[in-house]
């Protein structure tokens, strides 16, 4: 494949990976949930550590545990229009991955940066995400739908799946792909212009959105991100 293909590629599985919130029961097969994490695994991470596990959650009984924790300590956000209409959610889905943060790994990074927590803890936020992100996108490159659920990390929500699931202390819960074929495709993105966010080399305030467009656009995407649950 040349170059312009590759590109092209990319650029159709960045677009066409969206968070999806309605899952059809069908399960996922095996092969492709490996796919998502031989991906996940090539994921840039700080000074190369890999600090991630990845926990499968399939088993009927874990996964409705996972749920009723999730429902006790962290209730999703719900569009009160659609709230009272019964639709599928992620509920539903076959598969739920919980990606894992080994926090013991961050003796490896460079100077006392292992030893500094809120250093550690950006370096490893970033990490996690960049496998996290290589997970949705891969899924999407399968015919696959994915939500990124993060109630899974709430203190409360993650203590109980940790016992739940047995997961050691020294580890905790980046957040949790939920995976499935969707029941309902998402709506169009709204989504910001390319040339209102770029810059060349100097800067100035006249550059950037105004306070009001910033305020403008911020209560656009959040009816918007609402409208979506
Ligand atoms: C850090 C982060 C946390 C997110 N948490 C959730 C979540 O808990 N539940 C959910 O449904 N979507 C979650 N999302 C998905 C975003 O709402 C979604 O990416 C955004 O609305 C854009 O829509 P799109 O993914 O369809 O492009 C999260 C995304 C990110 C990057």
């Amino acid at each position: 494949m040349n170059s312009t293909n590759q590109y092209d590629c990319l650029l159709d599985i960045a677009r066409k990976r969206r968070t999806i919130r309605q899952f059809k029961p069908d399960p996922v097969p095996d092969e492709y949930i490996t796919k998502i994490i031989e991906v996940a695994r090539w994921a840039p991470s700080a000074f190369h550590t890999q600090p991630w596990e990845f926990v499968i959650v399939k088993d009927p009984d874990v996964k409705n545990k996972v749920v009723a924790a999730l429902e006790r300590h962290g209730p999703p956000i719900k569009d009160p229009a659609k709230a009272a209409v019964a639709r599928r959610s992620f509920k539903d889905a076959p598969v739920f991955i919980l990606l894992l943060c080994d926090w013991r790994a961050s003796v490896g990074l460079p100077g006392n940066a292992g030893a500094d927590k809120a250093r550690a803890a950006g370096l490893y936020a970033s990490s996690l995400a960049n496998a996290f992100l290589l997970m949705h996108l891969a899924a999407t490159s399968l015919g696959l739908a994915s939500q990124w659920y993060t109630a899974t990390s709430r203190p409360d929500a993650e203590s109980a799946i940790k016992k739940i699931i047995g997961i050691p202390g020294a580890l905790t819960i980046y957040d949790m792909m939920v995976l499935g074929y969707p029941d309902a495709p998402a709506d169009t993105k709204i989504i910001r212009d390319v040339a209102g966010m770029t810059h060349y080399n100097r800067c100035g305030v006249g550059d950037f959105r105004t306070d009001e467009q910033v305020l403008d656009y911020a209560a656009k995407t959040k009816a918007w991100c609402l409208s979506q649950h």
